[in-house]
């Protein structure tokens, strides 16, 4: 069988662990698959370290249009981030009819009800396992493992960089910046780490999985946002010496009111297990009528979680490229019927 072929948007901390990561298990990956993956292009800024990167047999280039309209790829991976040229290259990429793997939360959270419409008209799968939390595979569990269940609500530490600042601060006691330049180096950090400490990274996040969970258009503007930045080392030695943690959680339940939707710092009993996440581990615990309570735990940010759930959902799109278009279905988008009326 050819191999899947993949056009590679961005070189950067994911997509250089990316490229790593196919490198190093390609045996493992082909054996699952019984198919093999190959990069054929790849767009990046800096078009040396690129080639050194993917090697000799990857097409590399500045432009990601060049790879959006290359006839021999079949998945998109959209590894850019930010929501401006990273949206146009999704689209027209979809308008193509190449699949879509994105770890693009906050395209997703601004853009996404149009995106999984237009793909939906496409027909072409928007995957996204990587968009939150790492490298933790909660969006496969919320739309596979749980599917039978009604979800009542779900909380999660889905930002490391403010997870790993706060634990920073709590056991070393590290000041706020300190902290926060070390998840800059470590490449847990956005390009903007006011993304990361004034809560919209995790808010984004939540908007996805709350739409995956209640089948409801994501809904970004009406997430209530209030991150860490205002916290202070004395704060947290005092929820300590009460018993606590302090933690930025994202919460979102199903009310009789609608979905709620938030994400703030909150103190947690210091017993629970949500309080014992340091570091740039990530954990949500969602809550569902069936089950009752689950906890997904892992690393939420840095090049090899995050490209391990990128590459995922690459071998999940290379399992149902030729797969009847009814098991495609729960990788059209939320399944709302609401989605219908939006246009991009
Ligand atoms: N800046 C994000 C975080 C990266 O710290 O969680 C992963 O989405």
């Amino acid at each position: 069988m050819q191999p899947l072929r993949i056009g590679l948007l961005g070189v950067g901390t994911v997509g250089g662990g990316t490229v790593k990561l196919l490198q190093n298990n390609a045996h493992e990956i082909t054996r699952r698959l019984g198919r093999e993956l190959i990069i054929t292009h790849a767009a990046s800024r800096n078009l040396e370290r690129t080639r050194t990167i993917c090697g000799p047999d990857t097409n590399i280039t500045d432009n990601v249009f060049d790879v959006v309209t290359a006839p021999d790829v079949d998945v998109v991976v959209e590894l850019i981030g930010g929501s401006t040229i990273a949206k146009d290259a999704v689209i027209q990429a979809i308008k193509n009819g190449k699949h879509i793997v994105t770890a693009n939360k906050k395209l997703l959270a601004e853009y996404g009800n149009e995106i999984f419409r237009l793909a939906s008209e496409h027909n072409v799968m928007v995957m996204y396992e990587a968009a939150v939390a790492g490298g933790i595979p909660i969006i496969k569990a919320l739309r596979e493992g749980l599917a039978a269940n009604h979800i009542e609500s779900i909380a999660g530490i889905i930002n490391g960089t403010s997870n790993f600042i706060l634990s920073e601060m709590r056991a070393n006691g590290s000041t706020f910046p300190e902290a926060l330049a070390q998840a800059q180096a470590l490449g847990y950090a956005e390009a903007d780490p006011t993304f990361d400490i004034e809560g919209h990274d995790a808010g984004h996040k939540l908007s996805i999985i709350s739409a995956l969970a209640f089948g409801t258009p994501i809904n970004f503007s009406q997430c209530y946002l209030e991150g860490i930045s205002q916290l202070q080392s004395l704060d947290i030695c005092y929820a300590e010496e009460l018993g606590y943690r302090i933690k930025l959680l994202g919460i979102t339940r199903k009310t009789p009111e609608g979905i709620e939707l938030r994400v703030h710092p909150t103190l947690i009993p210091e017993s629970r297990l949500l309080a014992k996440v340091e570091g740039v581990m990530n954990a949500v615990s969602v809550q569902a009528d069936m089950i009752g309570q689950t906890l997904y735990y892992g690393a939420g940010a840095g090049a090899g979680p995050t490209a391990s759930a990128v590459m995922a959902d690459i071998m999940d799109v290379t399992r149902l490229q030729n797969a009847e278009a009814s098991y495609r279905v729960p990788y059209l988008a939320f399944q709302s019927s609401s989605l219908q009326n939006i246009s991009i």
